[in-house]
């Protein structure tokens, strides 16, 4: 496996997002948006029994993308584990197949994936934890990171989760700055993240509640992190690495609808490339709406009609007239 060239200060990440970030997500944005410096897939859930046939693995980063060794280079594969799963043999497939980059989930909330051990809740034995990253560490030899919550329930051991991180060969390290608790009912504790920036020999990557580029330059200075990834703001503004690095801070409402069009018109053409249903491609184009509109005034009509459409041509004849 080659080595990766560290991860510059200020880098930008665009978070993983299970039913979002999939292949045609992601060529989007890197058709549209070069500025990110780094992407993620979103989880692959490590089997219970067996292996995933190869083309699971490579389907799952995408199928043309795994082709590309500067994508692969800068898009994380993450995968989500229990310590009942066939963790070690999928560290190895991912492995041969050339992925250079993994990305250990240690921060999904949801019950389904907590109550059989996995995601966040894995951060509640931290003697297990220490095996299970062993034993990923000692078979994967790219470069290996993680994203965490700041704990389950509390954050009594969010610093000694760090220390643990950091004595296992994680080479960075995502906080999101809320326990599994918290889900997102809170605004995210970003004190947490530069708690971990001064304990962790690793870089620290800041996440949580960055809405908007000036958000961006706070999160970097309040909490002292190397890079910053964004959930949800990059699907409010998915060129808001683009904004970034241009200096824009503020956009008018008619700017962001030419973006919004800009940016549907790409992913569209990118799913029907892959000959997705008509429903498929409404049911996808709706979930990457969800947060586009949040803050233009008076677009609840527009999100209503844009939930409410029935079939693809219409949701696109809404996008065509906004
Ligand atoms: C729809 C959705 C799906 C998500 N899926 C994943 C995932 O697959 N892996 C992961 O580590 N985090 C996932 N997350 C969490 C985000 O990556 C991020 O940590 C969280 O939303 C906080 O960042 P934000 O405030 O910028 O949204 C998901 C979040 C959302 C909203």
């Amino acid at each position: 496996m080659h080595k990766l060239s560290p991860v510059p200060y200020g880098s930008l990440v665009f978070a993983p997002m299970e039913g979002i970030t999939d292949e045609a997500f992601r060529k989007t944005i890197l058709k549209l948006y070069p500025e990110w410096d780094y992407l993620a897939t979103d989880f692959l859930r490590v089997p219970s029994a067996g292996r995933y046939p190869t083309k699971h693995l490579i389907r799952h980063f995408g199928k043309e993308l795994s082709e590309i060794g500067w994508v692969k280079d800068k898009t994380m594969f993450q995968i989500l584990t229990s310590h009942r799963a066939f963790t070690i043999q999928m560290v190895k497939d991912v492995a041969d197949l050339g992925y250079p980059w993994m990305d250990i989930n240690l921060g999904c909330p949801s019950n389904t994936v907590t109550k059989n051990g996995g995601g966040s809740s894995l951060l509640l034995d931290l003697g297990a934890l220490r095996t299970l990253l062993k034993n990923i560490r000692d078979n994967f030899s790219g470069r290996l990171t993680a994203k965490i919550r700041t704990g389950f329930h509390n954050t009594l051991e969010f610093e000694d989760s760090i220390k643990l991180l950091n004595d296992e060969g994680i080479e960075m390290i995502t906080v999101h700055g809320r326990t599994r608790d918290m889900m997102y009912k809170v605004p995210a504790e970003w004190n947490y993240i530069e708690k971990a920036v001064k304990i962790s020999q690793v870089p620290i990557v800041g996440n949580g509640d960055v809405w908007c580029v000036s958000d961006i330059h706070r999160m970097l200075k309040e909490t002292g992190c190397h890079a910053v990834m964004v959930a949800r703001g990059a699907l409010k503004a998915p060129w808001i690495a683009q904004s970034y690095k241009q200096g824009v801070i503020e956009e008018t409402a008619e700017e962001r609808f030419r973006k919004i069009q800009k940016f549907f018109f790409e992913y569209r053409s990118e799913l029907e490339s892959e000959n997705i249903t008509d429903r498929g491609l409404l049911k996808q184009s709706k979930s990457v709406s969800r947060f586009m509109l949040d803050g233009i005034q008076n677009s609840e009509i527009i999100r209503r009609k844009l939930l409410l459409s029935q079939t693809a041509p219409d949701f696109y004849s809404i996008i065509e007239s906004l």
